[in-house]
């Protein structure tokens, strides 16, 4: 059986949680947490990491710093998952959805600015497989029309735009350490905030809206209650599962990145026939090796594919379905201009076995089921 997603586990997770139990402090931002957040701002050169207990969490908190607000518009593709959304619903805007490049599968950065009205507050790029979107554009319209940009770089950990980190070119980005990630500790993600001035804002947002961290650092001698927030920070447990992964962040990216080179080589010669499309990573960007999809004719036929591939004992899976098509897009959301990619592209796309580990002759196998059922 070949699994679609195994957690990566890279040998000293126990030893460090181990750690974590043995000093007595288990709740959060402890050392492990610490380690975590100076990890993410030394890799990454953000001012201020902050982890949080998951992407969907950081992109709560990033919605509540950019003070979105009942009558607000945000602006994100529909092609996503449900917590891009989510996060600014919650706090009463409105979603406006614009259509995907066939090519990326991220938001078209041509179609942004037709979109723009005066409720848009913030546009939400989100970087699908770790693939970035086209950021110089996207943020040339932001600051035409002075619009807050929050990255989705949940699946974005170790990807560039042209040698800049995804999540650190926005005034926000959000990772996620979900175990499906390429760095995981379960449940877990991480806030990364450009502008440093807004640390202590998110600090307290974090933190129940009180003013704890500062206490802890000994800045002040009490601490209280100063704004909306909530609980966002999660146990040393789980950041000690991480720190393990980051500190082997690279051997992991390797890895990955040896397994989607030789599915790109194996599935060349299918997609030079016109059978299959491979994805395509634009000049400039660094990707991460977060997932390989290939996309078929259509609907049909994936599914078809699936069904051929789980009789092999190969899990694949397709992905999202586009959120402006989902009962609560339609109640919160609208569709700018015409769906042209966005439906047809996703029920084509479907994601092959991919984790840190994942045996070569596994990936020549799950090739040739593929290649035999073109046949
Ligand atoms: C694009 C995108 N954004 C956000 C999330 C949410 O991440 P988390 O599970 O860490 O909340 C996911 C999860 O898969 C995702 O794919």
């Amino acid at each position: 059986m070949i699994k679609f997603n195994i957690p990566p586990y890279v040998g000293k997770e126990n030893e460090y949680i181990a750690q974590a139990i043995a000093s007595r402090k288990i709740c959060g931002d402890g050392t492990f947490t610490q380690k975590c957040n100076q990890w993410v701002e030394e890799h990454t050169h953000t001012s201020k990491a902050l982890l949080t207990t998951s992407c969907t969490h950081a992109t709560e908190m990033a919605a509540l710093l950019c003070d979105i607000k009942p009558g607000d518009e945000v602006i994100m593709p529909s092609y996503t998952f449900v917590s891009t959304a989510n996060a600014f619903v919650l706090n009463g805007a409105s979603v406006v959805f614009v259509d995907i490049r066939p090519d990326t599968m991220n938001i078209d950065e041509n179609l942004i600015e037709a979109a723009v009205t005066e409720k848009t507050k913030a546009i939400v790029p989100v970087h699908y497989a770790g693939v970035s979107c086209e950021m110089d554009k996207i943020m040339e319209i932001a600051n035409k029309y002075n619009l807050k940009v929050i990255e989705d770089a949940a699946q974005g950990v170790m990807s560039e735009y042209k040698g800049q980190p995804l999540g650190t070119i926005g005034d926000y980005g959000c990772f996620s350490f979900h175990e499906t990630k390429n760095y995981s500790m379960g449940e877990g993600g991480c806030l990364l905030i450009r502008d440093k001035e807004m640390s202590e804002k998110a600090e307290i947002i974090r933190e129940k809206g009180t003013n704890r961290s500062k206490f802890f650092r000994g800045e002040i001698d009490k601490y209280t209650w100063v704004s909306a927030g909530s609980s966002y920070l999660p146990s040393e447990l789980n950041a000690a599962y991480l720190y393990a992964q980051l500190e082997q962040a690279q051997a992991i990216y390797d890895d990955r990145m040896s397994s989607w080179n030789l599915y790109y080589e194996l599935l060349s010669p299918l997609s030079e026939t016109g059978k299959i499309s491979l994805p395509t990573v634009p000049d400039g960007c660094r990707h991460n090796a977060h997932m390989f999809y290939i996309k078929a004719a259509d609907l049909k036929e994936r599914s078809a594919l699936i069904d051929y591939l789980k009789a092999q004992k190969i899990f694949s899976v397709f992905h999202y379905i586009p959120l402006h098509t989902a009962p609560a897009g339609l109640q919160y959301g609208r569709f700018h201009g015409e769906d042209i990619y966005t439906t047809k592209e996703s029920e084509r796309l479907l994601r092959l076995p991919m984790y840190y580990g994942l045996k070569p002759e596994d990936i020549h196998f799950v090739c040739e089921q593929i290649i035999q059922f073109y046949q």
